[in-house]
Parts: C-alpha cells; sequence; structure tokens
C-alpha cells in the first residue's frame, strides 16, 4: 500500500481531512517542479491502466500524462477490448488486471461497477467519473481555489445548475472541509434527499438548496457550472435546455458575487447555454487553471497510492 494508507480513490469522503490535505500539499509541492522538469520520477516502470467508458479530454491526457511525469507508462482501454460486465465480470478484470498493472483508472457509468472492481483489484483503483461522482475534479478544483482565494475553509462555493455526479462530489467535499456549498437549481434537479441526509450524517456539511439563482449566488466566493445535460443524458437535452433556461451565468449573475469571486467549470463548456462567453473568458473565470490542476492533483493522488520501490 502506498503512502495514504488507502488502496482506492473512489470518493472524497473515504478520505479525512488530513488525507485530504496531505494529497493538496503534496499537489502544491510537486507542482512547480513537474512545471520546469525536475520532479523526480519516483514510479519507474509503473503502469496505469486507463479504461474509459465515456469520452474524455481532460481526464484521459491529464491522467496519461502524470504517470508518465513519475517515470511510469498508460494504457489507455475503451469498452470494445473488455467488456467489463457483459463480456467477463468487473470480479475477473480487476484480479486479472493486478496481474498486469499497477493502477487502474476508470471513468464509466455504473458507480457501483467501479466499487466491484475495487473490491477485486489488488491494485489501487481511482474513479475517473460515474453517473454519481467525479472526485478528482473537485480534488483539483479545491487545489484551484487555494492557488486563488489562500484557502477553500469558511468561504462559499454556489454551483448553478443540475444536481449530478460533479455536484454530489462537492457535497462530499464539503463533509470533510468547512466551507459552504450551495446548489441552485429548478425543483426536480436537486441532489436527492437520501444522498444528502447520509452525507449530513457523515461529516459536517454547511449545504443549502436554493431555487432562485439570484438569491444563491449571492456574496458566493465561488460560482461553479457544468453542463445542464451530462454523459449518458442526451435524450433529455431539449427537456433540460427549457428547465434551467433562468440558470445561465451571465455577467449580471457574476455581479450578484463577491468582487473577488471566482467563475470555474470542469470543462467541457456548452458556451451560450450554461454560461455566455464574457463569463468563462471574464475576469473571474479559472477554467484553465482548474484542468491544469487536475493532472497535478492525480499526479499527487497516483503518488501517494501507488507504493514507491522504497514502499514495496
Ligand atoms: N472535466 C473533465 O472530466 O473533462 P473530460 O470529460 O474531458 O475528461
Ligand atoms: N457532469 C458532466 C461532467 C463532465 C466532466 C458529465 O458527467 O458529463
Amino acid at each position: 500500500m502506498g503512502k495514504l494508507g488507502r488502496k482506492d480513490f473512489i470518493s472524497i469522503r473515504d478520505f479525512s481531512k488530513e488525507e485530504l490535505y496531505t494529497i493538496l500539499e503534496l499537489c502544491k509541492k510537486q507542482k512547480p517542479l513537474a512545471r520546469n522538469f525536475t520532479l523526480e520520477p519516483t514510479h519507474p516502470g509503473r503502469v496505469l491502466a486507463c479504461i474509459f467508458h465515456k469520452p474524455s479530454l481532460r481526464t484521459r491526457i491529464s491522467f496519461e500524462i502524470a504517470i508518465r511525469q513519475l517515470g511510469g507508462s498508460s494504457l489507455y482501454i475503451t469498452d470494445k477490448e473488455i467488456g467489463i460486465g457483459h463480456r467477463e465480470a468487473p470480479k475477473d478484470v480487476g484480479e486479472v488486471l493486478s496481474r498486469y498493472v499497477d493502477a487502474i483508472m476508470i471513468r464509466t457509468f455504473d458507480h457501483g461497477m467501479v466499487e466491484e472492481l475495487a473490491a477485486n483489484a489488488r491494485v489501487p483503483v481511482i474513479n475517473g467519473l460515474t453517473d454519481l461522482l467525479h472526485p478528482c475534479q473537485i480534488m483539483g478544483d479545491i487545489m484551484t481555489i487555494v492557488e486563488h482565494l489562500g484557502t477553500i475553509e469558511g468561504k462559499k462555493v454556489v454551483f448553478v445548475g443540475d444536481g449530478n455526479n460533479v455536484a454530489r462530489s462537492w457535497v462530499n467535499a464539503a463533509c470533510r472541509l468547512p466551507f459552504k456549498f450551495v446548489l441552485t437549481s429548478p425543483d426536480g434537479y436537486q441532489i436527492k434527499d437520501s444522498f444528502i441526509e447520509g452525507a449530513g450524517k457523515d461529516g459536517n456539511l454547511d449545504y443549502e438548496w436554493i431555487e432562485d439563482p439570484l438569491e444563491a449566488v449571492k456574496g458566493a466566493d465561488v460560482v461553479y457550472s457544468d453542463v445542464w445535460a451530462s454523459m449518458g443524458q442526451e435524450s433529455e437535452k431539449a427537456e433540460r435546455m427549457t428547465a434551467f433556461r433562468k440558470y445561465q451565468i451571465d455577467d449580471r449573475m457574476m455581479s450578484l458575487a463577491g468582487a473577488n469571486s471566482l467563475f470555474m467549470h470542469c470543462l467541457p463548456a456548452h458556451r451560450g447555454e450554461e454560461v455566455t462567453d464574457s463569463v468563462i473568458d471574464g475576469r473571474h473565470s479559472v477554467v484553465y487553471d482548474e484542468a491544469e490542476n487536475r493532472m497535478h492533483i492525480q499526479r499527487a493522488i497516483i503518488a501517494l497510492l501507488v507504493p514507491t520501490d522504497k514502499e514495496l
């Protein structure tokens, strides 16, 4: 087992506040070294299998580069090759891949399948997005907030849009770190009560759902956005476009947030839908910093999960 003392990275709630800060601290330390090519390759020969059942720009490229920067290499695998759950059971895939590779990153639909894969793999399994959660995204976003605002503690993060995988991972982060998380969405697109109740019992969650977006963003330190129809919800797109019309982040909405507030978006963005060009290209926007930090935070996660030669 690596330094974190945990095998997998599947949900932010699996980690304590101290463990999350260990990841963020290593990320902060490694980032300048990676940028000037002086990072020590601590994981020579290690192989990361990257399994994708959904498309990706950031997750794929940032994970593949991150493992290379540590001295290892990656394999890009789609469902055509493996067919997890239909050609072969997650249990067998986990057992077999553990004989070949040193870690597995997976992006798929069914969160339970990732948990089953992890339960049967002897190597770390990292969640690169499921329909339920997107934990690596939020870790990179927290790194970005710390860089721009000094800390996330005591801040107000307002997620404008669908109560989706990204929003749920924000709730999980808010269970562990002391900040306020607000979701503003149309009625019917909230995060399920059962998820919020479970999170509330598992940490000091400061969460609020507010239907009116203009009310919700008042005094926000971070205004966060994501697409209105996530991957797998394409057939609901027209209906969602109507439901979310009032939730487009424009200059007027940003002016209600704090003067030094950040605009954040996990990307890919649908410009002209959930956000205007003027906001995503404007002075509050840190979206490309977020994209870059995906690589830095994931490198720290890999480095802490996968044992080095000395730790074996
Ligand atoms: N934010 C994010 O996960 O981007 P990709 O879907 O391009 O990986
Ligand atoms: N909620 C989006 C995030 C993409 C990174 C999706 O699941 O498609």
